[in-house]
């Protein structure tokens, strides 16, 4: 049996977070720049049934059947084996990096899930389809997340803007203008689970409120996705700003995220926003290709930690 490799990129979600959770529409989008990477290599001296799962990045070296249940490279490599209905498959060593900054809001938990699902089914000779994969990757992504909505698995899986809704097949759709979109990191690692939890104990407590909030939303998403499909950029600059001025009510903003979406604005970006769990992690701005250099060099300025431009078409 030959090595193999997959790949998977990162995401950020353009709109929507958060209120996905609880049924309203979302657009995300890949960012083709970084990627988890899968390689699995039979085990020549290994045990018919051993896997071995080496992930330096997250001081993984160990042998599956040392790992929990709840250790979500564990469980990727078991549910494609449960998938496939392979109790003992030959003895394989799976290597797993990422260029895809861990806790973000960039999808690298996903990205690593769709990579392993993809280069174990190929090794084992059963490829599985985009809808599986994106099936079993959702399963992982609930140790991640506790309650996913489905959308990181998803966009990352296809790879192409989508726009999604829990429990629905994803849609996609016209990107009729290219445009540029700077991605800046806090620096401060936020994991999702905690942000969506919070958001859930907050909703229990006063969903009216909530729903309103997510409600509110939904229509801001569905708005963007027009505003994407016309080309109209200022359009969906203003709603960036809107939907983080909701995600700040529903107290997932930060000072450091707030800090990094004010400057942007302050520098000429179109729009900015929180993308992602938020807390931490990273706020997205569009931006057109003139002012890319002053809004980079004002980010810098305040603080962000890391910058890069992916171009969404
Ligand atoms: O933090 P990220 O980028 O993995 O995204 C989380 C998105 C949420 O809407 C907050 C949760 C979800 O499962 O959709």
């Amino acid at each position: 049996m030959p090595a193999i490799t997959a790949s998977a990129p990162g995401k950020v979600i353009l709109f929507g977070e958060h209120a996905v959770v609880y049924g309203q529409p979302s657009i995300a989008v890949p960012v083709l720049q970084v990627a988890a990477k899968a390689i699995v290599n039979p085990w020549i001296k290994g045990v018919a049934g051993s896997v071995h799962i080496g992930a330096p990045q997250v001081g993984m070296d160990a042998n599956l059947d040392r790992l929990s249940a709840n250790d979500p490279l564990a469980a990727a490599v078991r549910a494609v084996l449960s998938e496939l209905k392979i109790d003992q498959p030959p003895a394989f060593k799976l290597r797993v990096t990422s260029t895809i900054p861990l806790a973000a809001g960039l999808g690298s938990g996903a990205a690593v899930s769709v990579a392993i699902v993809r280069a174990i089914s190929a090794f084992l000779g059963s490829p599985l389809s985009d809808e599986l994969v994106s099936a079993l990757a959702f399963e992982v992504e609930k140790l991640h997340h506790g309650t996913p909505s489905g959308i990181d698995n998803s966009v990352i899986t296809y790879a192409k803007p989508v726009y999604f809704i829990k429990g629905q097949p994803i849609q996609t759709f016209r990107v009729a203008q290219p445009f540029t979109l700077l991605i800046a990191d806090t620096g401060v690692p936020s994991p999702t689970r905690v942000a969506v939890g919070d958001v859930r104990a907050g909703w229990e407590k006063d969903s009216e409120r909530y729903e309103a909030i997510f409600k509110s939303i939904g229509e801001i998403v569905q708005k963007a996705r027009q505003e994407i499909e016309r080309g109209n950029l200022e359009g969906i600059g203003k709603l960036m700003d809107d939907n983080h001025a909701l995600l700040q009510q529903i107290d997932v903003s930060s000072p450091d995220l707030d800090r990094l979406v004010d400057a942007a604005r302050q520098a000429g970006a179109l729009g900015a926003k929180l993308s992602g769990g938020g807390r931490g992690g990273n706020m997205i701005t569009l931006v057109d290709e003139k002012s890319v250099d002053q809004v980079t060099a004002k980010l810098q300025a305040v603080g962000a930690k890391g910058i890069f431009k992916t171009i969404v078409q």
